[in-house]
């Protein structure tokens, strides 16, 4: 079986390289010929721990290779996997671009049966838009208009841990629907699957539209539990409880599991604020109200504004003339995805309050300054009084405050003689919660977490 990937981002990378080293000849297309050239040359566009060897290793081997040439990509795969992005529409919804104008070029190609499956995070009733397009197109070139499936099969990669999470899967969503070709696409994934299945299966089978909801269902749960436990940490701090404590003592519930119980200064990525937004939308194009997605959504923009709103208490509205700096930009470690990071909004608005601020991520800070350029356009002033530092020290020469906003490793056992020694005022906001708080007020620096007791 000959995979071919359309869409050479995150995802599709990862899939490829992760089907290569299975054994499988893959090859990625994408129309980005910059891409695909830096690509053929060892480079890879995006950080993610470990893909770079696997490619490396795989590309060497001849089982993987990248392409711009539509035709001949479709022709060599036997299941064309569909991975490209789906951004966010004005109104929240899910933008079908990319995705139909893919569909329409497997049309355009398609010359004998291909599974046609689905990996980009879409809106319930997409994969009949796509089976669509395809048929228009090969009714368009006059070929019978059966020769092919579309099925969905969702990724539940997580950005930094993403070559682990495929080659270890929870579990692999497939829906495929009844149809003359349901016994064939369904022989066809169990056997690309196959290595994940062994011992027990691990696939979940269930029809298309299922699929293309589990997707969203699973990251909206995810998003909720971490806004709940922000509203438990605020609550805890206002109560002097401690939500380190009350993470364990329900995380011990089976029902309840221990992940994805961390409060903090909010999430971010590509997924979740954008799954959440898109689900609202599709149920609202059906007459219904997720009040529970809508609420999440709500906590979180609230909770990324948090350390601001506590620097503000103790230092008031007004932050000209202070320094304050920060401890990671990434959305979350091991990335140097800055999108919808909560660094961005804590910055710009420590900026707009007339604070300096200095910032160090051990692989973010490139990616950091394209943002954040994108989000002061017009204000250059704004963008003078920030700056990247060359290490986490070197961010607190001088600094009034210190955000951490990152969990970073090596930020978790920091230099805490050096960090007194170099602060003006040794104040540590800790968005990620790094610290124990006792042991922070034995060293003399003043030190707030996210729901954690404070020493007395
Ligand atoms: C998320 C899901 O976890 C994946 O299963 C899914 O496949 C992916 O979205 C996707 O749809 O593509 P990802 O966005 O890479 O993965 O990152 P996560 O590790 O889930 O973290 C998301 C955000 O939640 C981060 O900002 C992180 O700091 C925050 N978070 C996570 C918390 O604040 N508390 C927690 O307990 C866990």
């Amino acid at each position: 079986m000959r995979i071919t990937i359309i869409g050479s981002g995150y995802v599709g990378l990862v899939t490829g390289a992760c089907l290569s080293d299975l054994g499988f000849k893959v090859v990625c297309l994408d129309k980005d010929e910059q891409k695909i050239r830096a690509l053929q040359e060892g480079e890879v566009p995006i950080y993610e721990p470990g893909l770079k060897e696997l490619l490396a290793r795989n590309r060497a081997d001849g089982r993987i290779r990248f392409t711009t040439d539509a035709c001949e990509a479709i022709e060599q795969g036997d299941v064309l996997f569909i991975a490209v992005g789906t951004p966010p529409a004005e109104d929240g919804s899910a933008d079908l671009g990319h995705v139909l104008s893919v569909a329409s070029m497997i049309g355009r190609h398609l010359k004998s049966f291909k599974l046609v499956v689905n990996k980009s995070t879409v809106p319930v009733g997409t994969a009949d838009k796509v089976r669509m397009a395809i048929a228009h197109e090969l009714a368009h070139r006059g070929m019978p208009t059966h020769v092919f499936d579309v099925i969905s099969n969702p990724e539940f990669l997580k950005e930094g841990a993403a070559i682990d999470d495929f080659m270890r899967p929870d579990r692999i969503v497939v829906g495929v629907d009844e149809g003359i070709h349901k016994a064939k696409s369904q022989r066809m994934m169990s056997d690309l699957y196959a290595s994940f299945n062994r011992h027990h299966s691990r696939t979940v089978w269930m029809d298309v539209r299922s699929a293309e909801l589990t997707k969203y269902a699973a990251n909206a749960m995810l998003a909720a539990r971490i806004s709940f436990m922000n509203e438990i940490a605020n609550l805890a701090d206002a109560l002097g409880a401690d939500v380190d404590h009350i993470r364990r003592g329900i995380g011990a519930d089976n029902r309840i599991g221990y992940s994805f119980l961390y409060a903090g200064c909010g999430y971010g990525g590509s997924c979740f604020p954008k799954d959440t937004q898109a689900l609202v939308q599709t149920a609202k194009a059906h007459g219904q109200d997720m009040s529970v997605v809508s609420a999440t959504e709500q906590v979180n923009a609230r909770q990324k504004m948090l350390l601001v709103e506590r620097l503000i208490a103790r230092m008031g509205p007004d932050l000209t003339g202070r320094k304050i700096a920060v401890w990671g930009l990434a959305f979350k470690p091991n990335t140097d995805d800055m999108r919808e990071a909560p660094s961005r909004v804590v910055i710009r608005s420590l900026l707009e309050r007339g604070a300096r601020v200095r910032a160090y991520d051990p692989v973010a800070g490139q990616e950091a300054m394209k943002a954040l350029q994108d989000d002061c356009v017009g204000q250059d002033h704004l963008l003078k009084a920030f700056e990247l530092a060359v290490n986490e020290m070197q961010a607190l020469d001088g600094a009034d405050a210190l955000l951490i906003l990152t969990e970073w490793k090596n930020f978790h056992n920091p230099d805490f003689e050096g960090i007194k020694a170099l602060m003006r005022h040794p104040y540590i906001l800790d968005g990620r919660n790094l610290y124990n708080p006792q042991a922070l007020f034995e060293w003399g620096i003043a030190y707030q977490g996210v729901g954690r007791r404070n020493a007395l």
